[in-house]
């Protein structure tokens, strides 16, 4: 009888030891593989929503508060509001210059991700992004570029007045989690 129970538990031990096993390489498998499809386009459309809710109230407050040199810039206001949502963990967002004249140099492209994407949008290019991996986290960096929208912009920018019609001056930079 105590035979036959050592012999139970042994083979319990052994089936839990080996379920332990297949999920510890179904999780690095996972890790291996890369977020999911369905996350990653979720995760693109969330940049959309939020790429579009950011330009509209830069261009309605170009529009409504801003009268002159000395009015305070929407891009101003843009970066203060990027600053809170990464303070309060949302995601992050990076106003760039792409025109190569930048109004104030700590918004110039710093990494490698945010190189490729001044070179994809000066080549016209729509939009850019890449999947990384940090402490077995996924984040999906994405950049949309910025034209020359109003003819506001040029009371300050004066270089943009040189842009043709349509060309990229400006880019925002997005990293958030793909979940
Ligand atoms: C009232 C002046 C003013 C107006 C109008 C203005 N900007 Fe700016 N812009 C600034 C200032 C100042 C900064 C730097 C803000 C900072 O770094 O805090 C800036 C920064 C930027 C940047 C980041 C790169 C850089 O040059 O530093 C972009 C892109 C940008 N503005 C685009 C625009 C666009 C597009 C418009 C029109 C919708 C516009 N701006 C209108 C003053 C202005």
């Amino acid at each position: 009888m105590k035979r036959k129970s050592t012999w139970i538990w042994t083979v319990a031990a052994a089936l839990l030891a080996a379920g332990l096993v297949v999920n510890v390489s179904t999780a690095a498998k996972k890790d291996k593989q890369g977020p999911k499809k369905a996350a990653v386009e979720r995760t693109r459309k969330t940049v959309r929503m939020l790429d579009d809710i950011y330009k509209t109230a830069v261009v309605l407050i170009t529009t409504h508060y801003v009268e002159g040199k000395d009015s305070l810039p929407a891009g101003t206001a843009a970066i203060a509001l990027f600053d809170a949502v990464e303070k309060k963990g949302w995601h992050k967002a990076t106003l760039l210059d792409v025109s190569g004249e930048p109004y104030d140099y700590k918004n110039v492209a710093d990494d490698d991700f945010e190189k490729a994407a001044v070179k994809k949008f000066k080549a016209g290019e729509a939009y850019y992004d890449e999947i990384v991996t940090k402490d077995g986290k996924h984040y999906l960096r994405a950049a949309t570029p910025i034209p020359v929208v109003m003819k506001k912009c040029i009371t300050c920018h004066e270089n943009y007045g040189k842009a043709k019609k349509g060309e990229v001056v400006g880019a925002i930079s997005y990293e958030l989690p793909i979940e």
